[in-house]
């Protein structure tokens, strides 16, 4: 959600900002620009849509040999996307590109109207430039510092000061943004897909923080000028998960890379269960994500209660937040990202350390903010995520789940040996359901005209239902909705109609029938009904069958076929499928 490039150094900037944006696509925009300067000026250009318009825009214009410069992708939050709203934006002496919202924005806005500023667009990242502009006198840092005191909400930002020529600052709070350092160049961004090409160091910029990047050198400063030693990771991106490896998207590609990285996630575990940390003394538990994430926790939550018999919520983290959860000594928070940047499940995980509350988190960037700031991180082998759609992301945090739930359950489980090859074997079992893509083709053909589809299901199989039907919308665009099966009759069956696509998940053999009737039951009312189930609860040779497998390992079967029908279907009409519309990868606002 909104992407921040800066660059101070001998290459072509422009090519930097360009390249490093156009890594950051991933995170979802409708406007983008840059802004280019050397010693005499500061040349801003700007587009709506994608960045090859932005790219288009820039060739016809007649640039000046720049020697640093700023870029940005806007995902709009105050003002629609235009260009007058794209970043950067200018005022005074301030340029800058910001990724956040800021809350009190009216307020700023209205003193410094009466301080004789105007304003050319609806953004809140204007009143920031002003802001800061209101407070310069000779120092930028203090100008920063006073600024950023007046500000309430959350920002990331980039920012060229006309009489520094010399550098680029930066600055964070609840948005993320690192440092890269090159030889005679130094770098800001988002997240570091998009400096992978330059350089394998980086600097997690921590909130407090400012960074004044020169050409040699990078410096960090804290509250009273203080001078802060930077902390210098290195992290090595493999070649192979650069690019889309010859794959027509980045979704196809992920969820093909979901065998291997299940085996990589999960054999650690398989070897020695007590790698898992041991939750046993827990007496209740609250699971907390947003979208995939928290239905994989909601796999987690059936699970958990019904094997392990700890008593167990998976909630909506931009809900959670702001409610009167009951804890106590025992309980523990399990956060669940894939990007561990998304602001609603920060601040939930926030809350709960304020409460002396023990947090876990399920996380795939081992360098987010949620894996450094939680009691206990606990990592999906996922490498990059790019597609907006989670796929193998999800794979993997349902994969830990099943683990977490098998190790709590172990000692009263009937044959925990078998279960245990289960998870051996399901990397295999994945990799041969992914084999018959062409089945799910065939799938997506018979639905890819309609314009409603429900996914039905009981316990876990609805959970599954939930992710079921959050791909095929998020993709596709086809309306979608995912029902307990049972809840049918009380209202929802009334949507049914003649030809609308209904997919039934059945994984329990003690609910297999109950779910079966329901599925009869929008058959009769002219429902396409698609049962995806496994060999053992086969109800006719129509349905879609995956190997009987533990009730821990199945879902694992069931999900990669869901991913690829919303694929395929997404691709029959059309859709943009890498980067849907209105969608950010890493939802880093409320
Ligand atoms: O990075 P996170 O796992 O915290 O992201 C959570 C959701 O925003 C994410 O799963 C979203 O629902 C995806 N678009 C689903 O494909």
């Amino acid at each position: 959600m909104c992407g921040i490039v800066g660059y101070i150094g001998k290459k072509n900037v422009k090519d930097v900002l360009l390249t490093g944006l156009k890594a950051l696509e991933y995170r979802g925009y409708d406007s983008a620009g840059i802004a280019l300067r050397n010693d005499d000026e500061i040349q801003i250009i700007k587009n709506t849509g994608r960045i090859k318009k932005l790219e288009q825009k820039i060739n016809q214009t007649k640039l000046i040999k720049a020697t640093s410069g700023i870029a940005h992708t806007r995902w709009a939050t105050h003002g629609e996307a235009n260009i007058t709203n794209a970043h950067p934006h200018q005022v005074g002496k301030i340029t800058l590109v910001h990724n956040g919202i800021i809350e009190n924005m009216e307020e700023l806005k209205t003193k410094l109207l009466n301080k004789g500023y105007e304003f050319k667009t609806e953004t809140d990242t204007e009143v920031v430039a002003a802001l800061i502009d209101s407070y310069l006198d000779n120092d930028i840092i203090d100008a920063l510092y006073k600024a950023v005191d007046d500000i309430v909400g959350s920002y990331a930002l980039g920012i060229i000061s006309e009489d520094d020529k010399e550098h680029l600052y930066a600055l964070r709070k609840d948005s993320p943004l690192l440092l890269g350092i090159g030889q005679e160049e130094n770098f800001f961004a988002s997240d570091l897909t998009a400096l992978t090409d330059y350089t394998n160091k980086f600097i997690f910029l921590e909130e407090g923080e400012i960074a004044k990047l020169s050409q040699n050198k990078i410096e960090l400063i804290g509250a009273n000028h203080t001078q802060i030693a930077p902390e210098i990771k290195e992290i090595n991106i493999e070649e192979s998960e650069k690019g889309k490896q010859g794959y027509e998207h980045f979704m196809l590609k992920e969820i093909m890379e979901e065998p291997v990285v299940l085996e990589k996630t999960i054999k650690p575990y398989l070897n020695n269960l007590d790698l898992l940390p041991d939750l046993s003394t827990y007496k209740q538990i609250h699971i907390v994500a947003c979208g995939s994430a928290m239905y994989a926790g909601l796999i987690g939550k059936y699970l958990i209660e019904k094997y392990a018999g700890i008593p167990c919520t998976a909630e909506v983290a931009s809900e959670y937040r702001y409610k009167n959860n009951i804890y106590d000594r025992k309980t523990l928070v399990i956060l669940v990202s894939q990007s561990g940047e998304t602001a609603d499940t920060i601040a939930a995980m926030r809350e709960a350390k304020k409460q002396g509350i023990t947090t876990m988190a399920i996380v795939n960037v081992k360098t987010s903010t949620i894996a450094r700031e939680v009691d206990i991180p606990l990592f999906i082998e996922a490498g990059p995520e790019i597609a907006v759609a989670t796929t193998k992301a999800y794979l993997l945090q349902v994969a830990l789940f099943s683990l977490i739930a098998f190790k709590l359950a172990k000692n009263n489980l009937e044959n925990p040996d078998k279960i245990l090859k289960d998870f051996e074997k399901i990397p295999r079992i994945v990799k041969e359901i992914l084999d018959k893509r062409e089945n799910y083709k065939e799938i997506a053909n018979q639905i890819y005209q309609n314009e409603n589809a429900f996914f039905i299901g009981r316990q876990m199989d609805f959970a599954i239902c939930e992710e079921g039907s959050l791909k095929l919308k998020e993709v596709s665009y086809i309306h979608c909705e995912a029902k307990e099966a049972g809840e049918l009759k009380h209202g929802t069956i009334s949507l049914i109609n003649k030809g609308m696509p209904v997919f039934g998940i059945i994984t329990d053999e003690n609910l297999r029938d109950k779910t079966l009737a329901n599925i009869k039951e929008v058959e009769s009312r002219g429902a396409k009904t698609f049962i995806i189930t496994t060999d053992k609860l086969k109800t006719s040779d129509k349905d879609i069958t995956v190997p009987n497998t533990s009730a821990f390992t199945v879902v694992l079967e069931i999900v990669p076929i869901l991913q690829l029908i919303a694929y395929e279907t997404a691709k029959l009409r059309g859709c943009d499928i890498d980067k849907p519309k209105n969608l950010a990868k890493s939802v880093t606002v409320e």
